[in-house]
């Protein structure tokens, strides 16, 4: 933990255990004394978000699996089972369901927070690496935990998802197609892949929670950054960990979880997929084949590249230039309220992967502008296909043209001296020396 500690054990007993191992002192220095940048803004709140909904995961699903068959010819109905004869077996589930929507709209929030504010800049490249690493398991986490249910979206996901490591019989035959097999446990997926898949979504989340206690490490190591990105120049920048951001936090997860709520009692199923409801079919592929919202944005690249090698690496590329932001962005100003230039195409960014998203969701052949008709009355002109290339090379341009170019030629605007500056000069009569240290004292 970064600074010295200021726990003085009270009681014999903390003492004794002090002196042994130092836990108490831990969960004091980095929960109630961590000194906090007092300018975060609700941005800041979605690690705590985040921390619970991982928490809420876990909890719901170790029951979940007290009920599951993970077994090709018992999941479908121990799902039923649980939805009808569990008690609040129907609640758990819709937590769980919903919840992992719940937690990728969350590290969404929380990933754009961190580009847009310059949180991956030195010093904090580890912490953000360790971010990505989250963001890695989440999604083979919450892939493989959609195919449990073992309906029809379910085996079809499994199929095209694990079909797209076939694609490395391009780079050398035979190495896709051994690939595959190895994933399945079979020469098709079956049971042995609904088995092992259950395996590994009840391990990986306590593999999450691992590296969360090492990116929660790296975050107590250098600090937290804020919105300025101004680093933390003297004690009246920062405020005690608690009660400031305790209860800021506390209020932010009420306010998240009324949302949650609202899917899992209101509608439970609005982000499920209807298809879902059929058991699976290895004879019945369904007509049209969607991931889960949170996928739909990698789907539609995978879908733009008309190569399927391409098409593979550029899903997993997209993810691959998260990892290297740090290096992309040489920029000295952190925050993008600094960045003039830079917040425009951080803006088309989010911009470009919301409508990746939404051609994710479409048919590859529907036409967004129409120019004309076929013979037999069908729409022609630009299609789904097109606007995602489109959108897919501008995601790619960001980071690989765009942070680069700006690190050496955007001007920025007028950077702070202190966190403090910009909040004493903003208009407000600045407080006392003595009032501004105020919020320092404990007690
Ligand atoms: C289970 C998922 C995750 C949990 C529980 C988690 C938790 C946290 C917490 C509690 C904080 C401090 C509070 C805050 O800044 O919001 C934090 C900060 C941070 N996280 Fe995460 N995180 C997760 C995923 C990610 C991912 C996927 C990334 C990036 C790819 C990431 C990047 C960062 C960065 C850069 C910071 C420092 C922010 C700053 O101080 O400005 N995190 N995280």
């Amino acid at each position: 933990m970064s600074g010295h500690s200021t726990y003085e054990p009270k009681t014999g007993f903390e003492r004794w255990l002090d002196a042994r191992l130092p836990i108490v002192r831990i969960a004091y220095d980095s929960a109630i004394d961590f000194p906090t940048p007092k300018n975060l803004n609700y941005w800041w709140t979605f690690g705590g978000i985040l921390a619970v909904c991982l928490m809420t995961q876990i909890v719901t699903g170790v029951i979940l699996a007290m009920h599951y068959v993970p077994n090709g010819d018992m999941a479908f109905n121990s799902v039923e089972h649980i939805m009808r004869d569990v008690n609040y077996g129907w609640m758990i589930r819709y937590i769980h369901a919903n919840g992992a929507s719940m937690f990728f709209l969350a590290v969404y929030i929380h990933i754009a927070r961190g580009l847009y504010f310059g949180s991956y800049k030195a010093p904090r490249e580890v912490l953000w690496l360790l971010g990505c690493v989250i963001y890695l398991l989440m999604m083979a986490t919450g892939f493989m935990g959609y195919v449990l249910p073992w309906g029809q979206m379910s085996f079809a996901g499994a199929v095209v998802i694990t079909n797209l490591f076939s694609a490395f019989d391009q780079v050398i035959p035979g190495l896709g197609t051994a690939i595959t097999t190895w994933l399945w446990g079979g020469f098709a997926v079956g049971n042995a892949t609904l088995n092992r898949f259950f395996a590994l979504h009840y391990l990986l989340p306590f593999m999450i929670a691992g590296v969360v206690g090492l990116h929660i490490w790296a975050l107590h190591v250098t600090g937290n950054n804020n919105p300025t990105g101004v680093p933390v120049k003297s004690k009246a920048d920062t405020v005690p960990f608690h009660p400031y951001y305790t209860v800021k936090d506390g209020f932010a997860i009420v306010v998240f979880f009324i949302l949650f709520a609202w899917f899992v009692f209101f509608a439970p199923e609005a982000l499920g997929h209807t298809d879902n409801q059929i058991p699976a079919n290895p004879l019945v592929t369904p007509a049209h084949i969607v991931p889960e919202w949170y996928f739909l944005p990698f789907y539609a690249m995978l879908r733009a590249v008309p190569q399927k090698l391409f098409g593979v690496l550029t899903m997993f590329g997209a993810i691959g230039l998260l990892f290297a932001v740090p290096w992309l962005d040489r920029s000295p100003v952190r925050s993008m309220r600094y960045r003039p230039t830079a917040r425009w195409f951080f803006v088309l960014l989010v911009l470009a992967t919301l409508g990746l998203g939404w051609c994710g969701g479409m048919e590859p052949d529907d036409v967004v502008i129409r120019t004309g008709q076929t013979a037999n009355g069908d729409p022609t002109g630009f299609t789904v296909t097109w606007l995602a290339r489109i959108l897919t090379t501008y995601y790619y341009a960001y980071f690989l043209l765009v942070l680069p170019l700006l690190s050496r030629n955007e001007k920025p605007s007028k950077v702070p001296d202190s966190i403090s500056t910009p909040v004493l000069s903003g208009g407000g009569a600045a407080l006392p020396a003595g009032a501004a240290a105020e919020p320092q004292k404990k007690g």
